[in-house]
């Protein structure tokens, strides 16, 4: 079976349950799995799909299927996990600026925790002292991942604890015996030079030796995918085999076993998805044509927010003349998806599909200007079924009280 939807597919679905849709496609995330565990045949390593990326049950589900873990940024999803099914040992938590109630429930839970400050690790002691094994988040100093809101190791960045505080780490675990399972490090989204791992790698090796109980070294998730045509993601099979003799050397160098932990979000789900829109107006002027969609960044705000490229075809009319055309949205807001993009001829009513929509697309989705949040839709052996209904009505004011 393709790994990719056709054009009459997303055209049926688009019928079918009308647009803006999101479309996954269950055999793409399956290979993007399976393109994992072969790139680390060689190395004793295990998996996390950050579902930030996407958290739709039905996805969560398939993934666990695959026997693939699941990592989360907030306690609700952990929970998500839970129910569908995953074993808490196969859950880690990774969050940040937190509450220390969060990571107590989480403890409850009997999820995998990593911490991410100074304050909570004290807190996390004084309540568990050596009873609970955990990980702990550190930011090494590294610049790293496709711009800077999504680059999480540098100086200037909140995430983790800085590497230069490992002193206070040491004094935290002397004073309250706290058992450090796990070092994590993420740099961020998007990147493609495996030598940046590979910097992780080393700065792993220089702090084992200060952690006695190490479990798992995590390197996070970040691997570039490719959103442009011609682009290239991170080279998984030479990261693989890198990540693989760097474990064996440290392994040889200190007569100890360690697991190589990775928390992939859009390696995984970004090319199973589909966005399909469609055209509500064409509007010419001199400079440029506007093709006016039924959607906005209250449904895709990658292009708006990171400046991202998101591939967009015009499915209903293949073979029409290109042209050039800004894809903008319906709200009021400027919401560009793209300037000046080459799409073959566009008439009012034709279906725009934007790919590589499957992470951080619905996801970071909103009901502002009080439009609908769009349906999702998932194939699943060439069977498409609905696994999120579009907003409605009732939807908007679900949780409002009239008081007035
Ligand atoms: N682990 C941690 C601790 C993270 O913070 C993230 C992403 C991941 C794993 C997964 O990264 P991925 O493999 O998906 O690159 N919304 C942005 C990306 C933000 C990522 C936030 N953290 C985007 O749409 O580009």
């Amino acid at each position: 079976m393709s790994q990719y939807l056709s054009n009459e597919q997303l055209t049926q679905i688009a019928d079918t349950y009308g647009t803006p849709v999101y479309v996954y496609h269950a055999e793409k995330i399956t290979e993007q799995y399976n393109r994992l565990t072969t790139a680390f045949a060689n190395a004793d390593t295990r998996f996390f799909y950050a579902c930030k990326a996407l958290t739709n049950s039905n996805i969560l589900r398939h993934i666990r299927s695959l026997g693939c873990g699941v990592d989360c940024s907030s306690i609700n999803e952990v929970k998500l996990a839970l129910r569908a099914g995953f074993d808490p040992n196969n859950v880690l938590y990774t969050s940040n600026g937190i509450a220390f109630s969060e990571i107590a429930e989480a403890v409850e839970l009997g999820v995998n925790v990593n911490i991410d400050s100074l304050s909570n690790l004290e807190k996390f002691g004084r309540r568990y002292g050596s009873s609970y094994p955990v990980g702990i988040r550190l930011r090494p100093n590294i610049m790293a991942g496709g711009n800077l809101k999504i680059s999480t190791g540098h100086e200037k960045s909140k995430f983790g604890i800085p590497i230069e505080q490992l002193n206070g780490i040491l004094d935290l675990m002397a004073q309250y015996h706290i058992v450090i399972k796990g070092l994590h490090i993420h740099t961020g989204s998007e990147i493609k030079d495996v030598d940046v791992f590979m910097k992780v790698a080393d700065i792993f090796s220089e702090l084992v030796p200060h952690f006695k109980d190490l479990v798992f070294l995590d390197m996070g998730g970040g691997f570039k995918v490719p959103y442009r045509e011609g682009e290239s993601g991170t080279d998984m099979t030479l990261l693989g085999e890198k990540v693989a003799a760097a474990l064996q050397q440290l392994e040889a160098a200190t007569g100890r076993h360690f697991q190589a932990w990775f928390e992939p979000g859009k390696f995984l789900v970004s090319e199973s998805g589909y966005f399909i829109t469609q055209v509500n107006v064409l509007k010419e002027n001199a400079a440029t044509t506007f093709a006016g969609v039924n959607s906005g960044f209250n449904h895709l705000i990658r292009p708006m927010f990171y400046e991202a490229y998101h591939r967009i075809s015009n499915i209903s009319n293949p073979q029409g003349a290109l042209k050039h055309y800004t894809v903008t949205g319906n709200i009021c807001e400027t919401d560009t998806f793209a300037w000046d993009r080459e799409l073959n001829e566009v008439r009012e009513g034709d279906l725009l599909v934007f790919y590589n929509a499957g992470a951080y697309g619905f996801e970071m989705g909103s009901n502002y200007n009080a439009r609908f949040r769009p349906a999702q839709v998932l194939v699943k052996n060439g069977e498409a079924q609905l696994i999120r209904r579009r907003d409605d009505f009732e939807d908007l004011l679900r949780n409002e009280i009239d008081v007035i």
